[in-house]
């Protein structure tokens, strides 16, 4: 899990203490239940239009609802708020979760460009808080090209012949 972190930092710029500054305030108590519903709002209403059809198409299992509310049930939980993510949906395993998907620098980059945006076009956020919630939605979109990175290698290795691991393929 360090190695995925180191990794993280290397590939988007972010240091651990930046991606993680979050925890040093309570950004749900600060910003409110709504703040995080527009946030993500903003972010599905880009990422469903995008005009780049091999960004928009790794979503095309979810509907946009869903996706919304996966995610701002998620970012209220880890921003301090009530564990509505945990609640409904279990433990998040953020790699497992993603483990179906293209998670690729190029994903990561187009991912953060429509975060980047929402964050602006949310103006109930404030810039420290911008700050904060961007640097650790781009250090764990890093984390995430890792993690799936380290679970390809991991296949390859069970495939020649590393036979515990061939089950978790
Ligand atoms: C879900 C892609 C980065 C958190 C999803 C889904 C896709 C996806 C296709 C399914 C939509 C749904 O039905 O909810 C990506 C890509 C990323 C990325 C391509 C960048 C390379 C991130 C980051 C975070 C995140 C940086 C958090 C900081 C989540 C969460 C869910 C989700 C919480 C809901 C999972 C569930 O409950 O099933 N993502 N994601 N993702 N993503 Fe990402």
């Amino acid at each position: 899990m360090q190695w995925l972190h180191a990794q993280a930092s290397v590939n988007s710029g972010v240091k651990q203490e930046d991606a993680f500054s979050i925890d040093k305030v309570n950004l749900y108590e600060r910003l409110g239940f709504d703040t995080f519903v527009k946030l993500s709002t903003n972010f599905y209403t880009r990422v469903f239009e995008d005009d780049q059809t091999w960004f928009r198409t790794i979503f095309s299992n979810s509907t946009k609802e869903e996706a919304i509310r996966n995610q701002y049930e998620f970012c209220i939980q880890r921003m301090g708020g009530p564990p509505l993510y945990g609640q409904r949906r279990g433990h998040p395993s953020l790699i497992g979760r993603h483990s179906p998907y293209a998670m690729t620098k190029e994903a990561a980059g187009r991912w953060l460009y429509h975060m980047e945006a929402a964050l602006d076009d949310t103006h109930e956020i404030d810039s420290d808080s911008k700050n904060r919630l961007f640097n650790f939605f781009k250090h764990t979109a890093f984390f995430l090209v890792a993690g799936k990175e380290l679970t390809n290698n991991h296949r390859l290795v069970g495939y020649g012949g590393c036979k515990h691991r061939v089950g978790e393929a």
